[in-house]
């Protein structure tokens, strides 16, 4: 879910709403906001996005008001409605809270609430958290601030929240544990989001908030910063920002996801660049040298990621175990934290996550620190949750990614874990100098050739349009191709509901080729590089079978062009860096099928870019 507040001189509306839009990609089944003018408090929520809002709100909020907290939410407790959605008033009417995440022990304290003559109108664990902060506040007569501590450390879960009370309206009072929270300071006016993008034209100064962390915000006054369990004072950092407003805007770009594909081959660019040296024939990354001997000493890697940044460990685990010559095991995370793993302080554990904040890849990591293990960060967001929770990292530096399936994140993930592998390879001493160097040639290579797969734009539309109203697709790859396969599928799947699955393609003929009949598309990875004629076979299984057959193949490649009824060529490279170029078209695909069946692209049914909770 996503939060945004405004305290300060400026009519708060606008800026909340403006707001709200840049962090729509956090969830998107409500929004809602408060605004206080001095007199009243007007609530104003909604299901749906934060345009539906915005037409609802002309009629009902016409204030100018000063003070303001609003919400886009991805709905856990309680159904997308109305009613549920945020933000939550207390039964005084005077305290209103915005929150992301869960309250686990929610249901206890309802009870005890009613048991003492609170009423609730929603299903919502939020709703709950505001009663007892206002409970809290008038027992103990204390204020806001004192009340939400207290409040906190009766609450079992996870929170970013915001709240303020209209009786004492030149403060808001924040809070987070699990969910990231920021505070924008400008002079005399203060902002808070659930990352920097709603605030950055007005302010480049940043304070985050770290976890279990309170912070009271009183205008003319200094932002008070506090341990929730202790109380303890701890100093506000104020850093300053280096990302631009035009970063986080689509640029000419119909859909934000179409802006991230065409972006890759700068992503990527971005991403090795001051890290590889061809000339000099090095790859250098910090995080990787400062704990090099961790890495060489481990008896196993262990990949941690959810989604998209899942497959992209499974690219790794081929690069890693090929160059490197490091076991693998790649694991979802939400598996992982739930299994009583066997690790110890010689596995490495890398974490792949775009957001660095999904809730399951946060645990998994510190299941891994606390039996001892090494933990590497592979993260987009930059002084993301697990960016600071992590031993050492990489940053994938691939921008801001907002379309909600993952594009540029997952290239640039492959790029920033080809880069350690090949690191990794040069100092066991498991790759040639020459193949080393091949490799450093080729990656610099590959921006260029993504540009150029990115040429087949109107020919895969135009596929697209053939196949947009199937309602089942595979998808097949072996080796480095076999995840590609997945993350084409996921990516179909994600944005155009269309059913989709990615296959190993020689596995096929153990469940999924009962499928094939002369309406099923199949989409196979066959490039040149890597079980061609092994694919080629798989090809003419499906072909036998009146399967359609849709081939990404090299440039210049004959033979699956014979056999397919379709072919999108990638450039030729190596076989470990194709995953690179085989997404491409992939990607492409996905988009224009949900475009044409008119689907929110950006902003797909029941999904969140970041999800913060388990
Ligand atoms: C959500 C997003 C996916 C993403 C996954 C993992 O499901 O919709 O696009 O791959 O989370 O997110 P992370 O930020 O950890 O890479």
């Amino acid at each position: 879910c996503g939060i945004v507040g405004y305290l300060g001189n400026r009519e708060a509306y606008p800026i909340i709403i403006e707001g709200l839009k840049r962090l729509e990609y956090r969830g998107y089944d409500s929004a809602g906001v408060a605004i206080y003018d001095g007199s009243s408090l007007k609530v104003s929520k909604t299901k749906g996005k934060v345009a539906d809002l915005e037409q609802r709100v002309e009629s009902e909020i016409s204030s100018n008001g000063n003070l303001g907290i609003g919400h886009t939410r991805w709905a856990t407790h309680g159904v997308p409605n109305d009613i549920n959605s945020h933000p939550h008033t207390s039964n005084s009417g005077n305290l209103v809270i915005i929150h992301n995440g869960i309250i686990e022990n929610y249901e206890s304290l309802k009870k005890e609430l009613i048991s003492r003559g609170y009423t609730f109108e929603s299903d919502t664990d939020t709703e709950v958290l505001v009663n007892l902060i206002e409970d809290v506040k008038l027992k103990e007569q204390v204020k806001l601030g004192k009340a939400v501590q207290i409040a906190l450390n009766q609450v079992i879960g996870a929170y970013a929240i915001a709240v303020f009370d209209k009786t004492q309206s030149d403060e808001i009072v924040i809070a987070r544990l699990g969910s990231p929270l920021a505070i924008g300071v400008g002079e005399n006016e203060f902002f808070i989001a659930s990352d920097a993008s709603p605030f950055l034209e007005y302010t480049k100064n940043a304070i985050y908030l770290e976890d279990e962390e309170m912070a009271i915000i009183r205008l003319n006054k200094d932002v008070k910063i506090r341990k929730i369990k202790d109380d303890s004072l701890v100093d506000p950092y104020i850093q300053e920002l280096q990302i631009s407003l035009e970063q986080i805007e689509k640029g000419g770009y119909e859909h934000f996801m179409l802006k991230e594909i065409y972006e890759q081959p700068k992503a990527i660019t971005d991403t090795y660049r001051g890290r590889l040296n061809r000339q000099q024939g090095i790859v250098k990354m910090s995080g990787v040298e400062d704990n090099l001997k961790k890495f060489l000493n481990a008896n196993r890697i262990i990949i941690v990621a959810c989604g998209t940044s899942w497959h992209a460990g499974l690219v790794a685990e081929y690069i890693f175990e090929d160059l490197a010559r490091i076991p693998v095991e790649v694991e979802y995370a939400s598996e992982f934290r739930y299994r009583n793993p066997v690790i110890s302080e010689k596995d490495v554990v890398i974490a792949i996550s775009q957001s660095g904040e999904t809730a399951d890849t946060l645990a998994a990591i510190k299941l891994a620190k606390s039996k001892g293990a090494f933990v590497f960060g592979v993260c987009n967001v930059v002084g993301s949750s697990i960016a600071r929770e992590t031993h050492a990292g990489a940053y994938t530096h691939a921008g801001p990614e907002i379309g909600v399936a993952s594009t540029k994140a997952f290239t640039t993930q492959i790029t920033v874990l080809t880069l350690i592998a090949l690191r990794l390879a040069k100092a066991k001493g498991t790759i040639s100098d020459s193949k080393f160097r091949q490799h450093l040639l080729e990656l610099e290579m590959v921006p260029r050739k993504v540009e150029e797969a990115l040429k087949s734009d109107t020919h895969i539309r135009m596929i697209s349009d053939i196949y947009k109203n199937v309602r089942n697709f595979l998808y097949l790859g072996r080796g480095y191709n076999f995840p590609v396969a997945l993350e084409g599928a996921l990516k179909l799947k994600e944005i155009s509901y269309i059913h989709a699955e990615g296959y190993p393609a020689a596995e096929m003929k153990h469940g999924p080729i009962a499928l094939i009949d002369e309406n099923m598309p199949i989409v196979v990875i066959a490039t040149k590089k890597g079980h061609y004629e092994k694919v080629v076979s798989n090809i003419q299984e499906i072909k036998s079978r009146k399967g359609k057959i849709i081939g990404v193949v090299t440039k210049g490649d004959t033979q699956v062009k014979e056999l397919a009824d379709h072919v999108i060529e990638v450039p030729e490279t190596l076989e470990s860096l194709s995953p690179l170029l085989t997404t491409i078209p992939l990607q492409l695909l996905s988009y224009h099928i949900a475009v044409l069946l008119d689907k929110n692209v950006d902003q797909p049914r029941n999904l969140a870019k970041s999800v913060t909770v388990e």
